[in-house]
């Protein structure tokens, strides 16, 4: 049932005769097609020489050097694994937002730790560092810090605050796979990064993720942990073959990514500029459109250096829900990254310190419908859904 004030703000969904808009639809093309024909062809659908070309055009596209990629089958076991070879010790501490997907606190818990939720900045979304050392104990081992969207983070105040206290950094860059701070991309360059290819970013694996780390020794713990402790088999695998006599000499999961899942990544990567050029334009024009309207607040960049994983805008004075029912009237829909952490059940005993930013921007945050090559006439219909809630 429609009530008056719905019926004021516009049609009902059923009068919207345009095709509905996603938050994410994943480019897919024929080349991405094709590779995975190919990868079928070859007939190893396991690990193989595909996983390792991924890793390769993963470390070329983040202009490593002297750093190294491995790749997982989600980014949450990515995080997971990066946890323990960082040297997490059951009962460590590891401060990371509350504002944050639930995947790396879930991961600290699956690696024998104990999340401790943070608040964020008003503008970056980042962690706040000030109120990080704050919950700064005896117990802390690391910290996690997310840039969200794909916009950097404090990342220096982090590092200055992990050299103050002795604290590995795991860098949650999901959201932001290219993002270049001051000229370099994110994950070449500092403690571990991990990545995410699942099905709704910008370079998707259909599920996916990668640890990138300084040594070798942590690449070969992380390639055993990945594969249930099993030495030597990951270097016959790269060849699409199998060891068969090889020790167990740690603990393991089976976090592998497959060859054919690996060729989804390749053919995406490929094209990776591309989205993410088509991406920042689209980003602009929404920032171009919206940062005069009364009642929201755009993302705080111009994009340039930005690999955008969502568009997020907040929208103020308590009305995102009646902005979101209007644009689902006109057929768009939009998503909220995120609900905050310290209000899941499972984690609302977790410690935590002040969250006053986060508890007010997970109340505005709103994600608009981004995709890689986005039709212009979504692009537009977005843009007017939203100038007229806020403009009338
Ligand atoms: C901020 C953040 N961290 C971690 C993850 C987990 O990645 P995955 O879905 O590849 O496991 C996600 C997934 O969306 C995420 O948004």
């Amino acid at each position: 049932m429609i009530d008056a004030k719905k019926r004021a703000n516009g049609p009902p969904a059923a009068a919207v005769t345009e095709p509905r808009i996603p938050v994410f639809a994943p480019y897919i093309g024929v080349d991405t097609i094709k590779h995975l024909t190919d990868a079928f062809d070859i007939g190893w659908l396991g690990m193989g020489a595909t996983t390792k070309e991924f890793e390769d055009r993963i470390a070329a596209f983040l202009e490593l050097r002297d750093r190294y990629v491995v790749v997982t089958n989600t980014g949450t076991s990515a995080l997971h694994i990066a946890l323990k070879a960082a040297g997490l010790q059951p009962g460590d501490e590891v401060i990371t937002p509350s504002f944050n997907y639930v995947a790396d606190h879930q991961a600290i818990v699956a690696a024998g730790g104990e999340p401790v939720l943070c608040d964020i900045e008003d503008d970056s979304l980042g962690i706040d560092c000030a109120k990080a050392e704050n919950l700064v104990g005896e117990r802390t081992k690391a910290i996690i810090p997310l840039h969200f969207a794909g916009w950097p983070c404090d990342q220096s105040g982090v590092y200055a605050l992990a050299a103050r206290h002795g604290l590995r950094v795991i860098e949650d860059a999901m959201h932001g796979f290219g993002t270049r701070i001051d000229g370099r991309r994110i994950g070449s360059y500092g403690d571990i990064a991990c990545f995410s290819f699942d099905a709704v970013k910008i370079v998707t694996a259909i599920d996916g993720g990668c640890v990138v780390v300084n040594s070798q020794e942590e690449v070969q713990a992380l390639q055993r942990m990945r594969l249930l402790g099993v030495d030597r088999d990951t270097v016959e695998r790269y060849k699409n073959r199998r060891a068969w006599e090889y020790d167990v000499v740690s603990d393991g999961y089976r976090y592998h990514m497959t060859n054919i899942l690996a060729s989804v990544g390749v053919s995406q990567i490929k094209r990776v500029e591309e989205f993410i050029a088509s991406r920042q334009s689209v980003c602009k024009r929404y920032n171009k459109a919206f940062q005069s309207l009364p009642g929201v607040k755009v993302p705080p960049t111009s994009f340039d250096d930005i690999s955008p994983f969502i568009y997020s805008l907040r929208v103020k004075n308590g009305c995102r829900s009646e902005f979101m029912d209007h644009m689902s009237r006109r057929g768009i829909d939009c998503g909220i990254h995120f609900v905050p952490v310290h209000k899941h059940q499972r984690f609302e005993r977790a410690r935590r310190g002040d969250m006053t930013v986060t508890d007010q921007v997970v109340t505005e945050v709103t994600t608009l419908p981004l995709h890689s090559f986005m039709k212009p006439e979504f692009v537009d219909r977005v843009i007017e859904g939203v100038t007229t809630f806020f403009r009338g």
